[in-house]
């Protein structure tokens, strides 16, 4: 059984990030989503019960993905899910070097490989720091994520 996790902070999960987990799944036997802390990143939107019951939501149609939420270093995660890679989306080269940085760290502390996966183009533009702000000022973004995150992401910004 080939597992691989695809950590993230997923805040929200987009249409780019359900790209990848498709595209993954069809490659390895099952997909463990994670749901993760981004230290660098500043508090979420959205908290993670709600990121892993949206994730949970937009990857149901997928017979071999789950989601997890942890706290801790995504090679932990990994082992404890029995993940043999890791595989991250690369929207465009702006995210190769802390994709490539990440990945040898990674790699040195655990020997687990990361897998980096171009997204399509026609995702390229998509980041959920942007879907934020454009959804706070207003901005219609239901057509870049899954339907149950458009939902809640105008439940969350109504609130
Ligand atoms: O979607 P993001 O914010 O780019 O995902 C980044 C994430 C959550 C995968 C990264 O911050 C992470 O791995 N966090 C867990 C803590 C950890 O393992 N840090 C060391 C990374 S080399």
């Amino acid at each position: 059984m080939r597992i691989a996790l695809i950590p993230g902070s997923f805040d929200p999960f987009h249409n780019g990030h359900l790209e990848v987990v498709e595209r993954a799944a069809r490659l390895f036997d099952e997909i463990v989503v994670g749901v993760l802390p981004n230290p660098s990143k500043s508090a979420p939107l959205f908290s993670a019960e709600e990121r892993q019951a949206m994730i949970d939501e937009a990857v149901a149609h997928l017979g071999n993905v789950r989601t997890v939420a942890a706290t801790g270093l995504t090679v932990e995660v990994a082992r404890r899910e029995g993940a043999e890679a890791i595989v991250k989306g690369l929207r465009a080269v702006a995210d190769f070097e802390s994709e490539l940085q990440m990945a040898q760290m990674n790699k040195n502390l655990s020997g687990i490989d990361t897998l980096l996966m171009p997204t399509g183009p026609a995702y390229s533009f998509i980041a959920s720091r942007l879907l934020r702000e454009v959804a706070r000022l207003g901005g219609d973004v239901s057509d870049l994520v899954p339907s149950p995150v458009a939902a809640r992401l105008k439940k969350k910004l109504s609130q």
